[in-house]
Order: structure tokens, then sequence, then C-alpha cells
């Protein structure tokens, strides 16, 4: 019997850089939502572990234990063939490989945060609105949040996340302010996110400068109520106050950069 299970991107609202730990780890102050689009993956039980990949983004993944998905598996004691739909571009600051493994450990019912698999796996694992704080594993859930509409960008640069904290030069930022982060309407949470930032889109720059032209763009955008990077880049998203905003400023940029990855979206 086949099963399936949906791995949302996930995107850092804001991202503050607070410090960092004797091993290296930076600590964060962030604000994580999920998008509607993302990777989707099948399970059927089989004797043996296998993965396939399809979909857009397929090239280049790993279909061995290289790959979260396999290392998922074996945590949560799930054998058999996981085929994995790529939707979402690789190395792009909105979850990928962590989603997914986290998609995994939903799916079989694991008990545990799956840290051990990466910092961003305990925050995909609850796959909805979060203060994530620590290294990724201090979660504290924004309940009564509104959904919010939203176009995410990425260029099709792909960035290695550490190249991007070693570029970071100041590490111990405030931390998020605003407390209790009670809002129950898009206004607010949009209010409360301009005084917020993504310490990580300067460094992000400075290693992939189209990061630049893609804010630019975003900003330009009439619909644009706040546009900001997600995670260590490269896609950047915008916040549009209506589903058919989203829409038409998604179609505006798709038609402008037609290289470019560009989906309208609901985050919640
Ligand atoms: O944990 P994960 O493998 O996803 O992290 C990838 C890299 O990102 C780490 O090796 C580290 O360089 C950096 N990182 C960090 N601090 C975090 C999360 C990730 O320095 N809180």
């Amino acid at each position: 019997m086949t099963s399936e299970a949906f791995a949302p991107a996930k995107i850092n609202l804001a991202l503050h850089v607070t410090g960092q730990r004797g091993d290296g780890y930076h600590l964060l102050d962030s604000i994580v939502m999920f998008a509607d689009v993302g990777d989707r993956l099948w399970f059927s039980s089989a004797k043996d572990m296998a993965i396939s990949v399809t979909g857009p983004f397929a090239d280049g993944v790993p279909v061995d234990r290289r790959n979260l998905v396999w290392q998922a598996s074996e945590l949560a004691g799930f054998c058999g063939t996981i085929r994995l739909e790529k939707n979402l571009p690789h190395g792009a600051g909105i979850g990928g490989g962590s989603s997914d493994a986290a998609a995994v450990l939903r799916h079989c019912g694991y008990a545990g945060d799956g840290a051990a698999l990466g910092a961003d796996v305990p925050v995909c694992k609850a796959a909805k609105a979060q203060r994530m704080q620590g290294i990724g594993e201090v979660l504290t859930p924004l309940s009564g949040w509104p959904a919010l509409h939203a176009v995410l960008v990425n260029p099709g640069v792909e960035i290695a996340t550490p190249d991007v904290f070693k570029a970071l030069t100041q590490k111990d930022n405030p931390e998020i302010s605003a407390d209790p982060m009670d809002f129950s309407t898009a206004e607010e949470v949009v209010a409360f996110l301009q005084d917020q930032r993504n310490d990580l889109e300067a460094p992000a720059q400075s290693v992939a400068p189209v990061i630049t032209s893609v804010l630019t763009a975003l900003k330009a955008l009439p619909q644009c109520r706040l546009a900001r990077m997600s995670g260590s880049g490269a896609t950047c998203f915008a916040l549009m106050d209506t589903a058919q905003d989203a829409a038409s400023a998604a179609q505006t940029i798709a038609a402008a950069r037609p290289e470019w990855w560009v989906r309208p979206c609901v985050l919640s």
C-alpha cells in the first residue's frame, strides 16, 4: 500500500543571529512559517530501502544514505521505497532536505524532534508557525497567527549555508522584540515583522549578489508589504494582502525574469 506526505517550504520571516556556541553553531531567534508549496513523498513498505527522485529539481539529489530522507527513515524505523517529488529548489534557504526528512518523521509517527538530522529539522517537523530559538531546537508555537499571502522567488543560485555564516561579521545581534507575539491580523504581523531582520541577508548578498536584484524586484511591486530573504538564501519572499495580489505579482516577476523560480503561496 502506498501512502503520501507533504514537505512544505520553510520560510524564515525573520532570522536574527544572536550568538555563537563553542562548537561553531549559531544561536538564532527566528519566526518561521510554512508554505502550501513543497515537495511530495510516497511511501511503500518493502524489504530493502530505496529512494527515487522525480520533479523539476530532481537533478543532483542523492538516492542513497547521503539523502536526509534515507537517514530519517532509519531513525524512524521505516524500510521500503520512497518516491520523492522535488518541487523546491535546493540550497535555497527554504528547508529543502530538512523538510523532506521532517515529513518522513511525521509520516512515521516518530516521537523525537529529529535535531540529530539537522538544525532545521525540528521546526520543519512542527510544520506550522513557530518562533525558533537555540540553534533551532527551542520552539514556541505562534498559535492564532493568521495565514499570510506571499510570493517566493529564487534566482537559481545554490548557496551553502556555512559560506553565509562565515561571511557574517556581527554575530551577537539583538533578539526579536515583542512579547507576547499574539497577533490576529495580517496587518499586525506585517507591522511587527517590519521591525525585525534577517541577519544573514547582507552576508548572503556578498556570496550571491543576485539576491540584491531579487529583493529590489520584490520591493518594486505595488502589492508588496514586506520583502526579505529566507534562511541563508537565496530565496526571498514578499508579503501581499490577498491571493489575487500574490498571483498577479508572481506573474509580473515571472514575465520579467523567466529564469527565476517564482511561486505565489499561502504561509501558515
Ligand atoms: O544543521 P545543519 O546541517 O542543517 O546546518 C548546516 C550548517 O549551517 C552547519 O554546518 C553550520 O555551519 C550552519 N548552522 C549554524 N548554526 C545553526 C544552524 C546551521 O552555524 N543554528
